[in-house]
Formats: structure tokens, sequence, C-alpha cells
């Protein structure tokens, strides 16, 4: 059994945390099927109320799995994130990011689909498809532009230019900063809050919040359909052989 990924429900909160902390928490096939099939559960039981997302040993997540990426366009499979990004986008349960360190790719993309979002100092958040001969996913392409205005959409998407924990909250991304001893505590302890609610208002005044899923369910199939497509082109093979290959000073 893999421990890549780690879920442990206390108190109606289901803590789901990416472990594997060599590689800053990229996120394989398996890692992602752990973690869908966790939020799935979540949103079945009456025992979940909220769930609490976190990485291990100072990273939040570098992203996809570079190597993962290549060996599912070289088989031209389809990529196990999709039904990820599907169900964290659609979730009922409401779900509370914990960042530390780096949140690339759909480390930051999902976190247009959490409820709060709380990140220490070091937090370094990159959206880097563009560099990658990726697109933007996890209905970024939408909630980007919509959550960040235009303009510095286009600065962390088509300039994939990173960006700092205080930008973030600037920018209404993240709820607050927090150091780094406090971040697990602070995240569980909004969740136990939101957790004690009466859980049917609860979810009604998420969906409610949230407005008609169909203008987001559209814009990732757009999504997922270019993705899908550019995960193929040789640009895309050619960057993740850049990085799998590249020397290291
Ligand atoms: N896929 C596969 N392996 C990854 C990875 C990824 N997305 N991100 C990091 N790793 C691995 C590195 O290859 C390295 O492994 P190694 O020690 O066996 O060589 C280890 O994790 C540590 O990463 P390293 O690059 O040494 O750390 P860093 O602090 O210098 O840089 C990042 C961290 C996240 C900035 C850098 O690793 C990076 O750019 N990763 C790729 C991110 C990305 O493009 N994700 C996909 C988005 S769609």
């Amino acid at each position: 059994m893999t421990t890549d990924t780690i879920v442990a429900i206390q108190d109606g909160v289901m803590r789901i945390t990416m472990n594997r902390p060599d590689k800053k928490n990229a996120l394989t096939g398996s890692m992602y099927d752990a973690m869908t099939a966790a939020m799935e559960k979540a949103d079945a039981s009456d025992d979940v109320r909220a769930i609490v997302l976190e990485g291990s040993g100072g990273s939040f997540t570098a992203g996809n799995d570079l190597a993962d990426f290549l060996a599912t366009a070289t088989r031209g499979a389809e990529s196990r994130a999709f039904p990820f990004i599907r169900k964290i986008a659609l979730l009922d349960t409401p779900i509370i990011a914990a960042v530390d360190g780096v949140a690339v790719g759909v480390g930051t993309t999902l976190l247009f689909h959490c409820d709060l979002v709380y990140a220490t100092p070091a937090a370094k958040f990159r959206m880097p498809f563009v560099d990658l001969g990726l697109l933007p996913e996890a209905g970024s392409s939408l909630l980007a532009p919509a959550r960040l205005g235009m303009a510095k959409a286009s600065e962390y998407i088509l300039m994939a230019e990173a960006f700092g924990p205080q930008d973030a909250r600037d920018l209404g991304l993240v709820n607050a900063i927090v150091e780094p001893a406090f971040l697990g505590e602070t995240a569980m302890n909004a969740a136990r809050k939101l957790a004690a609610k009466p859980a049917g208002a609860l979810r009604e005044a998420r969906r409610l919040m949230r407005g008609d899923r169909k203008e987001l369910e559209a814009a990732m199939e757009r999504e997922s359909a270019a993705f899908a497509r550019a995960l193929k082109s040789p640009e895309a093979k050619a960057a993740f052989e850049a990085f799998l290959n590249r020397a290291k000073g």
C-alpha cells in the first residue's frame, strides 16, 4: 500500500496529506486516484463535514509529476488528474487548503475551488502551463481572470510568473498568512468550526455562493480537451524531458 497520500478522519474533518516530500509532493496517478476517492467518500458520508488538504515536508505540491505526464503522453493515455480536478471543482464538502512552500500548476489552480486557504510566508504559487507547452486547467482559464482580474491572470498564466503569499492574500486567494508551526492547526481549527455548523445549511450556502456550475463545467470541458491535445504535443514532451534531464547545480 502506498503512503504517498494519507487520509485521516477525526472530529468530522477529513485530513488529506500529499506525502511525497522528496519530490515536493509532485502528484502521480495513484495520488490523484486516492484524493478523488477520499473526496467522493467525504461527499457521501454524513460523518465528514469539512476537508483539510495539505502537503508534507515544507511543500504543498509541485503539481503533476512530470515523469508521469511524459509517460501518459507517450502512451496516449488520459491523465488521471482530470477526475480529481472535476471532483474538487464540484465538491459539496467544504475544503480548506494549508499551503507551505511550492504550490505549482494544479497546486495553485485547485485553490480556486477551496473555501479557505491558509499559507505560510514561504508559500510560492505558480501556474507554468504555457512554459511547459500546456494549458490552464481546473477551470482556471475562467476563474483566474474572474478572481484575480485579467491583468494579474495574464501575468500569472501567460507570463507564468510566480507570486508569493502577500500577493495571494491581497488578491483574495489566501485568507491569512501563518507561520509554518501553526499552519496545520490553523487549518484544522477552521475545519472543526465548519464541521460544527448545521451541515445542510453549510453545504447549501456553499452551493449558493458558487452559483450555477454549468459555466465552470463547460470551461473545464474545453480545457481538458485542449490540455489532452497539448499533452501529446512535441513542445510539451520537450519541456518535460528538459526538466527531467536538467543538470542540477
Ligand atoms: N515532477 C516530477 N518530479 C518533480 C516535480 C514534478 N513536478 N517537481 C519536483 N520534482 C522532483 C525533482 O525532480 C527533484 O527530484 P530529485 O531530487 O530526485 O532530482 C525533487 O522533486 C526536488 O525538486 P527540486 O527541483 O530539486 O527542488 P527545488 O526546490 O529546486 O525546485 C520546484 C522546486 C517545484 C520549483 C521545481 O522542482 C520545479 O519547477 N518542478 C516542476 C514543477 C512543474 O512544472 N509542475 C508541473 C506543473 S503543470
